[in-house]
């Protein structure tokens, strides 16, 4: 089977883009590889560290190697999201992940260089990728938190991935994490992106807190007893512009997993109160988002890419 570095490149060349789906069970993981699987994707497979801790790293492992051996013709590739320390990223290297993201966004960029440097060197050392990130994201998650946008500025971008060797770099071009990024209008700073892009000609480039928050979800979870008022993402003609026209080559989700997952057992469970067989619901969890992954996959120009 073609590597991570494979597809990376053919994204590039071809104008697509893989998801990276955040899971924390065996439902999401699931639900993704089917996904993958009907669109004939490669696909990301992201462990945050609030995923680790919520499980551990057998249960990570265990659950990936499972997937893995079900679904033995779909690219399903092993990724640390937002991994915030040199030990941590060790510890996913050590684990033998495909790539390793080191977000050091929120350190003065000096601080940022070094630590990155440092997982960069041990991770090559193992032939593990490196995803760094430089701009600052606003988000609300567990490890993931800042009260404004700051643009990644191109030139510093340039300096950081000459310096460091990562990979790729995630970029902060306007997206935020969690159900609430936009107040006002929903924009992308494309011209942000196109400069970063001259500096660094055919670089692979990421998105993250790239859901788009679809209402279908945002109304069902109201319906049925929840509160996510207002809840607003990313527009799905600027994720197809992202991938098409620009170097993102990897576009972060996991909100909208989370939407279609709590959407379906809401409403499941209001509506068959006498149900506590979670299998029941869980059965059509996992084929929600199914279909959100193959829907994302057809977004981002990925299918038949096996
Ligand atoms: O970007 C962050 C991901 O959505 C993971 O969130 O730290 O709550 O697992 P988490
Ligand atoms: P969302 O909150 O938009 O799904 O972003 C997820 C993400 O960036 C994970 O790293
Ligand atoms: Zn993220």
């Amino acid at each position: 089977m073609k590597g991570l570095k494979f597809y990376i490149k053919d994204s590039l060349k071809n104008h697509y883009a893989l998801g990276a789906f955040n899971f924390v069970n065996m439902e999401m993981l699931k639900g993704i590889a089917e996904g993958a699987k009907e669109t004939r994707s490669p696909a990301i497979v992201s462990v945050s560290e609030g995923a680790f801790a919520y499980t551990d790293e057998n249960f990570v492992k265990g659950l990936y190697e499972s997937a893995r051996k079900s679904y033995k013709d779909v690219p399903l590739f092993l990724h640390l999201d937002h991994g915030k320390s040199f030990e941590m990223c060790k510890k996913a290297v050590d684990l033998n992940f495909d790539s390793v993201m080191i977000d050091g966004s929120a350190l003065p960029f000096e601080e940022n260089v070094l630590v990155t440097k440092k997982v960069v060197d041990y991770a090559h050392a193992h032939g593990v990728l490196v995803e760094a990130e430089l701009g600052v994201l606003r988000g609300i998650e567990d490890n993931v938190s800042a009260e404004e946008n700051v643009y990644t500025n191109p030139e510093s971008a340039e300096e950081f991935v000459r310096r460091t060797g990562c990979d790729t770099l995630a970029v902060a071009i306007g997206t935020s994490h969690g159900a609430y990024k936009f107040s006002g209008e929903a924009t992308l700073r494309f011209d942000i992106l196109s400069e970063i892009e001259k500096r660094l000609p055919d670089y692979p480039l990421v998105l993250h807190g790239a859901s788009s928050v679809p209402q279908k979800y945002v109304e069902v979870i109201n319906k049925f007893g929840g509160e996510v008022t207002g809840a607003k993402g990313v527009d799905e003609n600027l994720l197809k512009k992202a991938c098409r026209e620009h170097n993102i080559f990897k576009i972060n989700t996991d909100t909208d997993l989370r939407l279609a997952y709590i959407s379906t057992v809401r409403k499941h469970l209001a509506k068959n109160p006498n149900n506590i067989d979670l299998r029941k619901f869980n059965t059509l969890a996992i084929e929600e988002i199914k279909n959100l992954v193959a829907d994302k996959n057809r977004c981002f120009n990925n299918i038949n890419r096996i």
